[in-house]
């Protein structure tokens, strides 16, 4: 399908599916060198990322821990700004090599309010690996260790990516259209 409807817009192909499991088995590839000798805990956040960590942990050739939280961002009463916590998280990440699973880094305030939360508990190491990341669009100092694709700063959706919480079930992704 080079074109798909989602609710009122109109998406138009970006990524195939092959390409992106082809990117996707150099990510486990890179990955499986980089931490061989370890077992890395793959901390795969929801909703977004379920299929990409699904395919990612296929071409691990270390023995991963896989893992899934959910972040919510919570308000302060009095302080300013807002605070990121996980949902379900119940592994010790004590002296553990995290590695966080993200569908999209986008202006990077999930995990920049996040990653201070989550160097609480300690971890040997944590790093990022993100299927997708629009440069353009990031405004904090985020070090990405394993991108799949730099993208433009336009809409996207497919393969864990929703609008809506519509169309995250195609295996490709579609950038919104011009209209
Ligand atoms: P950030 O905090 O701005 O980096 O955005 C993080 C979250 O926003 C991602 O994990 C996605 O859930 C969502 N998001 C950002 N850009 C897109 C997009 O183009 N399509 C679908 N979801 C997106």
């Amino acid at each position: 399908m080079s074109r798909i409807q989602v609710l009122d817009k109109t998406f138009e192909i970006f990524l195939e599916s092959d390409a992106i499991q082809r990117r996707v088995k150099e990510m486990a590839q890179q990955i499986s060198a980089d931490c061989a000798g370890t077992r890395p805990l793959f901390l795969s956040i929801l909703n977004g990322s379920f299929l990409f960590t699904a395919d990612l942990v296929r071409h691990l050739t270390i023995e991963p821990e896989i893992s899934f939280i959910k972040l919510a961002s919570y308000k302060g009463m009095r302080s300013t700004g807002s605070f990121t916590t996980a949902i379900g998280l119940d592994v010790d990440l004590l002296d553990r090599e995290v590695i966080l699973v993200e569908d999209i880094v986008d202006t990077g305030n999930t995990l920049f309010q996040f990653l201070p939360h989550l160097l609480q508990q300690q971890p040997r190491s944590v790093r990022i690996a993100t299927l997708l990341h629009k440069p353009e669009a990031t405004r904090h100092p985020l070090t990405l260790d394993y991108v799949g694709f730099s993208i433009p700063n336009k809409f996207v959706v497919g393969y864990g990516l929703d609008y809506d919480g519509w169309g995250r079930q195609h295996g490709s992704i579609y950038q919104l259209a011009a209209e």
